[in-house]
């Protein structure tokens, strides 16, 4: 009988989602734990391993079911200068930065005593994390990990859908993963990822990708172990900040922010009727490793409206650099991180700490507004110079003074007069800003204003 009570409780606390492990936060709690991100704003990802050989698409092992190691072979980043890549995230005005530990391909960056897929057994020989990290924070910037679940070379990852060995058939399924165990490798994700949280000190954020569970041969929690794997993370590194591609998103504490790819979000995401944390990650180009060939970068200004917008909507933005196979950055990167810091000089006020505007400031038009809760300034970014004027509708009496942030030259402003309301239809509660008809040398004008 006493047996089969034990047994009885036993089977009970198992069916108890460890979901109720993974966060004893209060919201406040998380919001302070986030906070030096979420006033952060602008961070660098980096995509770089052996795809950068080939130098045709970080996904190249899986697009050309490439199946040797040549590259694996002929890795050696002779350039590879870690302070120089901290200096130019940090000149670029960003605050942390977040490196593939290992990309899908599932060659490791570091020395992972799991592996013999690993950098120290190339021809550069040496622990590329390691360095990394120590000349980024030397830089005072906050390191991250990306790890892919995904793994194309673990002899126990059974392959699914996107793996370069995908097979047309059931059959081909069933032959190929006869001798394959997932549960050999959730231990090699665990073994890996505790590593890289206990050997390299603080690590302040984790990306964790991804996960694929809709359909026929796909991914997610349970190929994982999500949950688990969540809770060693939160209990080696209490601190650390999570994205949300474990397929844990209906989970109490399964994720920290959510992570839009590649495109701009048109509000700021919900869930649970709730605004969340959230951060797009986007490329210079199409791809997210070096890809030699690939032509369509966007230009300073798209990527200087890329981080503002992102601002204006309370999120951040992560930009990747693929760095070369000689551990550069791609010169066309370097130009661009360079407009974008000299921009970030004389305006990093409208971005970092800053968030939404408040309700009761409309959006003028071609202008994106970001706002300082802490000093109660309002920052209206110009994407089109207008010429002379500048009509902020809805803002009349809630502004205290106005100058370009750039230079802190005052801009005058009043309230139009009655008799050119006729053509405007402009209300008491507009103001204009008269500002000079040649543009000031600057990629993006901002106009900072006081509030009342
Ligand atoms: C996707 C891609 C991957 C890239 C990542 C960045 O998951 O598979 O190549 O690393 O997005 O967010």
């Amino acid at each position: 009988m006493r047996i089969l009570k034990a047994i009885t409780i036993i089977i009970f606390l198992s069916t108890i989602p460890l979901s109720a492990q993974l966060s004893n936060e209060t919201p406040a709690q998380k919001e302070e734990r986030m906070q030096w991100w979420t006033d952060a704003r602008f961070g660098m990802f980096i995509h770089w391993g052996l795809y950068a050989l080939p130098a045709r698409h970080e996904w190249v092992k899986r697009h050309e079911r490439i199946t040797n190691e040549k590259y694996f072979k002929l890795f050696n980043p002779d350039l590879f200068t870690p302070r120089d890549w901290a200096k130019m995230a940090k000149n670029a005005g960003m605050k942390y930065a977040v490196i593939t530990s290992k990309h899908h391909e599932g060659f490791c960056l570091f020395d992972s005593k799991f592996t013999d897929y690993k950098v120290v057994n190339t021809p550069y020989g040496k622990d590329l994390i390691k360095q990394w990290v120590d000349a980024f924070r030397a830089e005072g910037l906050k390191v991250g990990f990306y790890y892919s679940l995904l793994d194309w070379h673990h002899p126990d990852y059974t392959i699914d859908r996107n793996h370069p060995q995908s097979p047309a058939t059931e059959e081909g399924y069933k032959r190929l993963n006869k001798n394959r165990d997932m549960k050999k490798y959730r231990k090699y994700i665990k073994n890996q990822v505790k590593e890289l949280l206990t050997n390299y000190g603080k690590i302040d954020i984790i990306w964790l990708d991804y996960s694929f569970p809709s359909g026929s041969h796909g991914k997610g929690r349970i190929d994982w172990d999500s949950e688990n794997l969540l809770a060693m993370v939160r209990k080696l590194q209490p601190e650390i900040i999570v994205n949300d591609r474990l397929d844990l998103l209906d989970v109490e504490g399964g994720w920290d922010f959510t992570t839009p790819e590649q495109y701009k979000v048109s509000q700021w995401p919900e869930r649970d009727g709730k605004q969340i944390p959230w951060e797009t990650c986007q490329t210079f180009s199409g791809s997210w490793g070096y890809y030699r060939d690939e032509m369509t970068w966007k230009s300073p200004h798209q990527l200087l409206e890329l981080l503002i917008e992102s601002v204006s909507k309370g999120g951040n933005l992560l930009l990747n650099v693929g760095p070369t196979a000689r551990g550069m950055f791609d010169y066309r990167a370097q130009e661009r991180l360079k407009v974008m810091g000299d921009w970030m000089i004389l305006n990093n006020c409208s971005i970092y700490n800053c968030t939404q505007a408040p309700e009761n400031f409309p959006k003028p038009d071609n202008c994106l507004l970001t706002y300082n809760p802490k000093t109660n300034r309002l920052y209206v970014h110009l994407l089109n110079y207008p010429m002379g004027r500048l009509t902020l509708k809805g803002f009349g009496g809630k502004v205290q003074y106005a100058q370009f942030l750039h230079d802190a030259s005052e801009i005058k402003f009043g309230k139009p007069r009655r008799n050119i309301t006729h053509q405007e239809k402009m209300q008491e509660e507009d103001i204009i800003l008269l500002l000079p008809v040649v543009k000031p040398k600057v990629e993006i004008i901002v106009i900072e204003l006081y509030l009342e």
